[in-house]
């Protein structure tokens, strides 16, 4: 039988992320956008990367690894390039500066790259693509990540889950937006599965310590992170690496704390890009085509065991459009943590609208 689960109504569970962050001592502004970036997360059922995350950052916060009271400040900003110190503030908060830094940049210059080095997590790259894509601009975001993950042929992490996002201007249900791990998964959807108890993950996600492909969430917990179609995801993880650690000089590979790592702060790096498409074929002729291919690519005829073609983004703007009506499930391993918390904190507990089977 399946494990018990509570569905909670997402803006009744935003309300608790944001009372959660402020019981950590997180400035009422600067919670609201951490819950904001949780939430979008489970919305668009990228559960990995949504309330199972705040334990995580409550716990950083509270052990002093996080500061919760810094936005972090320009370092340089040249042209359409601003190289910007994050100071280990909250992933969220930084990234939205930079976010607007890139859209202020790109309006002026026609494109930005702005990157923020001594960062700690950001959530779900996507939130930051469409930040950047709801002004109107491509908008683009990577960040290195834990080192949990080998290069292409070992058995020793060096890389993490580093992810890539690209996001298109246009509406926002039907407007292609990429956002992917350089992993076969992100690998908080192992740890996700390993919180709630569930014995197995599907096949290529993980290795255990010796490198040996492993379906067992205990032994994939304790592993490694499958790189994405084996030496193409490590030449894309060390791509994003360079975009981040290297060009911003912040911490890379081994050199990343977080998750295994809890003696010292995090420390990723995170780069935002912004394209405006008026400076090109035109802002109009890009939506129109952009509309053009998509139907295209809907219009394949379906492969053996599919009735669709989907493009990127949408089975997360599916989720979203149901999972605003019918409410967030959290496993039960998530569940108790984020009570663990909300006991220490005082902060009253959302109603579980639903304890589903
Ligand atoms: N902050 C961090 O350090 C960090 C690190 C790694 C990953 N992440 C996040 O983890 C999340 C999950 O990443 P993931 O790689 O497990 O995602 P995923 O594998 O579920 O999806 C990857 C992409 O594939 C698209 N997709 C899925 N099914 C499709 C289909 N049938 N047809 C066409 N496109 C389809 C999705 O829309 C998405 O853009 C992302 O939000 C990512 O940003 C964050």
């Amino acid at each position: 039988m399946a494990e018990p689960f509570f569905v909670v109504e997402h803006s009744a569970l935003e309300s608790f992320a944001r009372q959660l962050l402020e019981g950590a001592g997180v400035a009422p502004h600067r919670a609201a956008l951490v819950a904001s970036n949780l939430i979008f997360g489970n919305l668009r059922g990228v559960d990995s990367h949504g309330m199972q995350l705040l334990p995580y950052y409550v716990e950083q916060l509270s052990s002093g690894l996080i500061d919760g009271a810094q936005d972090g400040a320009p370092i340089r900003e040249s042209g359409g390039t601003l190289h910007y110190n994050a100071a280990n503030g909250l992933g969220a908060v930084t990234s939205a500066i930079c976010c607007d830094h890139a859209i202020r940049l790109a309006r002026s210059h026609g494109i930005a790259f702005v990157v923020a080095r001594d960062a700690n997590h950001f959530g779900a790259a996507a939130y930051w693509g469409r930040r950047i894509s709801a002004a109107g601009l491509i908008g683009f975001a990577f960040c290195n990540a834990s080192p949990i993950v080998p290069p292409f042929q070992a058995r020793e992490p060096r890389l993490g889950t580093n992810p890539i996002c690209m996001s298109v201007p246009g509406p926002e249900e039907t407007s292609w937006l990429l956002d992917m791990a350089t992993t076969t998964v992100a690998a908080n959807r192992i740890f996700k599965a390993y919180h709630n108890k569930q014995e197995e993950i599907p096949t290529g996600w993980a290795m255990d310590k010796e490198g040996r492909p492993t379906t067992n969430t205990n032994e994939a917990f304790h592993g490694l992170v499958m790189p994405l179609g084996g030496y193409k995801g490590t030449g894309l993880a060390v791509m994003v690496e360079i975009l981040c650690a290297i060009l911003g000089g912040g911490a890379m590979s081994t050199e990343v704390g977080g998750l295994r790592v809890k003696d010292r702060p995090m420390g990723v790096s995170h780069s935002f890009m912004a394209i405006d498409p008026a400076r090109f074929a035109g802002a109009e002729e890009f939506g129109e085509r952009m509309d053009k291919l998509t139907n295209y690519l809907h219009s394949a005829a379906p492969g053996s065991g599919y009735d669709e073609v989907l493009v990127a983004g949408e089975p997360e703007s599916r989720f979203e459009k149901e999972r605003r009506e019918t409410g967030i499930p959290l496993g039960p391993g998530e569940w108790q943590r984020l009570v663990d918390w909300a006991t220490k904190f005082k902060v009253s507990l959302p109603v579980s609208i639903r304890k589903a089977m």
